[in-house]
């Protein structure tokens, strides 16, 4: 499947389910100053987890061209990238986990038809400030993935946020294809503050980001995401314009 048609049955299939189709952010953002770039699909509804109210909709969906400064030591490897688009859904105090989960397993198995023996999930373990995540493990055993693809993840994998010095962030599940991270669904519960001090939200919301550059390397099998589509053209133009070969 060409990533044109992974980008567009995105938009489509979230559109079907009621998401309101929103613009891309521009890479610097307007009025966050907490980061020099959008880093992440929800940039820039960051404020409409605290006021849902002021959101275009209460279910959103984009594709969001992020730079991911975070990335920055690990960019040239197989799967990091300066420019990543990111595919996202978005609830502001609309569906929580049990949507979203299903949502996402319907676009991997019957949207993108790839094979459950390529796939695995993992659930937030649980520590000290945040309880075991163990609606996910549910929501995921009803939907028939087998335990022993449900693996637990700590904070360092699996919490999320907040973008720059404060924001929504929270507990995430997340969906590997071939050992590649293609699919985080963030549960932003809390709000971290300026102090770093995390207070629950009124009503909690969904974040969802699936690389596009990860989900086309997947679809085409291919071992690195510069092997797809996406960068094709480029490699033919370098190609063209080479003058030596075999350096
Ligand atoms: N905001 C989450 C991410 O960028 C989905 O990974």
């Amino acid at each position: 499947m060409k990533s044109q048609e992974i980008r567009k049955k995105f938009i489509n299939f979230f559109a079907k389910r009621g998401h309101n189709h929103q613009p891309a952010a521009f890479l610097i953002p307007e009025n966050d100053p907490t980061v020099l770039f959008t880093s992440a699909g929800m940039q820039q509804f960051k404020d409409f987890y605290i006021y849902p109210e002021n959101a275009p909709a209460t279910k959103v969906t984009s594709v969001q061209p992020c730079f991911r400064t975070s990335d920055i030591e690990e960019v040239g490897d197989t799967s990091h990238l300066t420019l990543v688009e990111m595919l996202g859904n978005f609830s502001f105090s609309d569906y929580f986990k049990h949507d979203a989960i299903k949502w996402a397993y319907e676009y991997i198995f019957d949207i993108l038809k790839l094979p459950m023996s390529r796939v695995y999930v993992t659930v937030f373990r649980g520590d000290k400030q945040t309880l075991l995540d163990d609606e996910s493990i549910k929501i995921w055993r009803e939907l028939g993935i087998p335990d022993k693809k449900i693996k637990m993840g700590d904070r360092e994998d699996n919490f999320w946020g907040p973008t720059g010095d404060q924001g929504p962030c929270g507990p995430t599940t997340e969906i590997y294809v071939d050992g590649y991270e293609v699919w985080n669904i963030v549960f932003n519960e809390y709000y971290q503050d300026k102090n770093g001090k995390c207070a629950k939200l009124a009503k909690p919301g969904v974040d969802t980001g699936a690389g596009l550059e990860r989900l086309t390397a997947v679809m085409q099998k291919k071992k690195s995401v510069y092997e797809t589509d996406l960068f094709s053209s480029v490699y033919q133009k370098v190609g063209q314009l080479a003058t030596k070969k075999n350096l």
